[in-house]
């Protein structure tokens, strides 16, 4: 059975401080998770650390990077490889983020060789896709998917890919308070366990994990979790306040 995950993406924000509240505040609330639900912390690359003590081995709960890098170690100043995460027990790492995608010029294929390496080390990708506005309009959006789809992850063995999460993020949904509907988020996550089916099979599709991101917050998470193809979700913003998470992992279904 696939995993529901409430992922949190903070991006590059709070001080270390504000950080550590907003952990205590989530980690100490009554939540009560079933053995197929997650929450996920993406945390700043300073905090791994920190956060991953504060867990302190909570059940179903997980921190994550934002990013890793394509070599194992060496000159590549400013980098975080998925040795140095492995080192930390960090067992999750977002790869492809729109926003790596856009001001990082991250490709297909580059965030390709970055999968490769986080399947190496056994940590588990959150893979993000999805189409900006312009393709949303001319109504390319199910081929532009497939191409992220097809040029990063279809070189993986059927094992292999079922180690790795998918996050459908509409990038005109990301932080714009313009959320997918629920059938627009449903549609495309039926199209994307499609594309993985006819490459893998039913079964292998069926277990990969497919989570929405883009304008997620308290309101709206139960209605977008509630759809079948839909496993959760990858959040920003709403992933800042804690009573606002603690609500959206309450979610997952
Ligand atoms: P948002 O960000 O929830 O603030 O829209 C989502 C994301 O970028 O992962």
């Amino acid at each position: 059975m696939r995993k529901q995950i409430a992922a949190a993406n903070w991006k590059m924000n709070l001080t270390v401080d504000k950080a550590e509240v907003l952990l205590d505040n989530i980690l100490s609330a009554d939540i009560s998770l079933s053995s197929d639900q997650l929450a996920v912390f993406a945390v700043p690359s300073p905090y791994l650390q920190l956060a991953q003590q504060k867990l302190n081995n909570k059940e179903n709960f997980y921190i994550a990077a934002q990013n890793c890098y394509s070599k194992k170690s060496g000159a590549y100043t400013g980098e975080v490889s998925v040795e140095m995460l492995q080192s930390l027990n960090i067992q999750y790492v977002v790869i492809g983020h729109s926003e790596r995608r856009e001001y990082f010029q991250e490709s297909n294929a580059f965030l390709a060789e970055k999968l490769n390496i986080a399947l190496e080390y056994n940590i588990t990708p959150i893979f993000c896709c999805g189409e900006p506005l312009s393709i949303r309009d001319a109504q390319t959006q199910n081929e532009f998917v497939s191409t992220q789809l097809e040029e990063s992850l279809f070189h993986f063995s059927a094992d292999d890919v079922q180690k790795i999460a998918i996050a459908y993020e509409p990038i005109w949904a990301i932080g714009t308070g313009k959320t997918a509907t629920s059938e627009q988020a449903q549609e495309m996550h039926a199209h994307l366990r499609k594309v993985l089916a006819d490459k893998y099979g039913k079964d292998v599709a069926d277990n990969i994990s497919i989570l929405y991101g883009g304008s997620v917050k308290a309101s709206n998470a139960k209605e977008i979790f509630s759809q079948p193809d839909v496993d959760g979700g990858l959040v920003g913003g709403a992933s800042l306040l804690a009573d606002e998470f603690i609500a959206i992992i309450k979610s997952l279904k």
